[in-house]
């Protein structure tokens, strides 16, 4: 695998390069407990700037105090952080990686006061993380084996390193059976999401999601997508999904910061025939949206 021209922020302090010196302890490293965001940056008229940068923050900010995690910076100094590195790598496209994780020096499973906390953030080109790259992905999903991690043992609201171990194997059987994206259901057997995205269903033309009391991330992209078709009068309902609703939708499609608005064409055996109209409507309306070429509902690009 090449290595990705990686521009990192580590502290405080930009780094020479992408050689970050970890010790060998690494709590993170050995147990998964590190909490991270994905944000983008898109190239607009305005310069380059970050996608919904205050949600990703405060996304962050809450996960890591549920993790038991002092950051020593609030959401402005985050963003101020973010936007400086992404002018530091002088892209005007680019995946931001933020990571807040807790360091050495100790085995114990219990970090204590004392393991130092680091904040990250890496930036780097967006080319190549979904396939497709900057074209339309059609996704064909497969309903996992995986079961969903249940919030009441890992709660899914947090974006947690170690919760991934579980997205991880999902989406490596999936691709090993030859689908693009795993669907994962929850303890209850309702639909939660993909191992990396949202899901919404079109059924009988209403525009049909569920909420984070079905095991999901409550993604910036979903609340986005929710935000738009409102305002385009398009009619929205927030409910559980099943498995009835995969069967009977007329259109489904994926939601996330790297995919952004992702039609499903396919689920297991059931062929749905190619992005469906109210997909294409909402996602060229947030692909329009997110660069700056269409007003948002709100401040939702923060120039860098
Ligand atoms: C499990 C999971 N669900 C949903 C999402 C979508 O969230 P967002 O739209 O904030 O990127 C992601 C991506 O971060 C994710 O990892």
């Amino acid at each position: 695998m090449t290595r990705t021209a990686t521009t990192v922020w580590l502290d405080g302090h930009l780094l020479e390069d992408d050689q970050l010196h970890l010790h060998a302890l690494t709590h993170a490293m050995h147990y998964g407990s590190s909490v991270f965001e994905g944000i983008r940056v898109y190239p607009t008229a305005q310069g380059p700037s970050i996608f919904r940068a205050r949600e990703h923050a405060d996304r962050l900010i809450a996960g890591a105090a549920a993790y038991g995690m002092t950051l020593g910076l609030d959401a402005d100094a985050l963003i101020a952080a973010i936007a400086a590195t992404v002018r530091a790598s002088g892209r005007s496209a680019a995946y931001v990686r933020p990571l807040a994780f807790f360091g050495g020096e100790t085995v114990r499973l219990d970090p204590g006061k004392e393991c130092p906390v680091h904040v990250m953030i890496g930036v780097l080109p967006f080319e190549g993380l979904v396939p497709g790259g900057e074209g339309t992905p059609l996704f064909r999903a497969t309903i996992s084996p995986y079961m969903k991690t249940p919030s009441r043992a890992l709660p899914s609201t947090v974006k947690a390193g170690g919760h991934y171990t579980n997205s991880i194997r999902a989406l490596a059987d999936a691709h090993a059976r030859g689908f693009d994206e795993a669907i994962l259901r929850n303890d209850r057997g309702e639909i939660a999401e993909g191992s990396g995205e949202n899901i919404f269903v079109v059924r009988d033309g209403v525009l049909i999601t569920n909420d984070a009391d079905a095991d999901i991330l409550p993604g910036i992209t979903r609340a986005s997508v929710i935000a738009l078709a409102r305002e385009a009068g398009i009619t929205t309902r927030i409910r559980p999904l099943t498995t009835e609703d995969l069967a009977a939708c007329e259109e489904a499609f994926f939601t996330g910061t790297a995919a952004e608005v992702v039609p499903i064409v396919g689920i297991d055996d059931r062929d749905l025939g190619g992005e469906g109209a109210l997909t294409h409507r909402l996602r060229t309306t947030y692909t329009d949206v997110v660069r700056g070429r269409r007003e948002a509902p709100g401040p939702w690009l923060t120039p860098v």
